[in-house]
């Protein structure tokens, strides 16, 4: 495995890679959840890319990005173990420019759910994620889908900018007690933890109703609110792929989304239906 800081250098690296690239964009503190990825662009590329870069222009004045984890030589072993070719580690210095052009994600999906309370967050998903793909060049892109709203931007963006990369969606990794994973995770203390459970137990329930023909958005997030009600809920939201809200479940075209803080722990999950 290559490990590349310098932008020329990872140019130069790129260029001497001769068939199809897969990429995996990530900010470290890699778990299963990107491993999962890495083993899905192995299956189906010549080589696989990872990027690690914790990117400050996502994160909001406030909130993690000092404390975000960082475990570099770790996080080296495991792309090493799971056989990516190039792991690229750039400096922020030399990603972003003083005064550059700037990408605005557009007003409804940007600004909605994780948008609305993180006003500017996918502003800089975006420039990072359009950046890396400059650099990387990838034939295809991985990405989770526990960041529903992110992948519906990431996809959109590919899309308007007519940029030739095919955006891979897979489904979300979780713990065995149902915990989807995350790198925050760390953040949880033993007993904020066992209150976080409620998160994925409130969209198995919902998953359950369904399943037994309740369609009703309001009775569904009815239900979760219980379940959840230990935690301090952001939102509950049912909305079609496009993130418009539904009245009824319409099942193949649903995203169930939700967003809680546990203690200072800020966690987002989702169902696909
Ligand atoms: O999902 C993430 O880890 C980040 O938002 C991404 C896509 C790597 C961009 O910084």
């Amino acid at each position: 495995m290559q490990i590349v800081r310098g932008i020329e250098e990872f140019k130069r690296a790129r260029e001497a890679l001769d068939g199809s690239v897969g990429f995996v964009p990530t900010m470290g503190a890699l778990h299963h959840g990107h491993l999962s990825l890495i083993k899905s662009s192995k299956k189906e590329n010549d080589y696989t890319v990872v990027s690690i870069f914790v990117n400050p222009m996502q994160f909001l004045p406030g909130e993690d990005f000092d404390a975000y984890p960082r475990r570099e030589e770790a996080d080296c072993r495991i792309c090493e173990i799971a056989g990516v070719d190039i792991l690229f580690l750039p400096e922020s210095s030399s990603i972003y420019k003083k005064d550059e052009v700037k990408l605005k994600a557009p007003g409804y999906l940007g600004y909605i759910l994780e948008g609305s309370r993180r006003p500017g967050h996918f502003d800089g998903v975006l420039q990072i994620v359009m950046k890396l793909f400059g650099l990387v060049r990838p034939s295809r892109a991985y990405f989770g889908k526990k960041d529903a709203q992110q992948l519906a931007l990431i996809r959109k963006m590919v899309d308007d900018f007519f940029l030739p990369v095919e955006i891979v969606a897979e489904e979300t990794v979780r713990e065995d007690d149902g915990l989807a994973l995350s790198s925050r995770n760390v953040y949880l203390s033993t007993e904020e933890r066992k209150r976080a459970l409620s998160i994925s137990r409130a969209l198995k329930s919902a998953s359950r109703l369904i399943m037994a023909g309740e369609l009703e958005s309001e009775k569904i997030k009815k239900r979760m609110y219980e379940i959840m009600k230990d935690i301090d809920i952001e939102y509950i939201q049912i909305v079609d792929r496009d993130f418009r809200p539904l009245r009824k479940v319409a099942i193949r075209n649903t995203i169930i989304l939700v967003a809680a803080r546990v203690g200072k722990t800020r966690l987002i999950d989702n169902l696909w239906v």
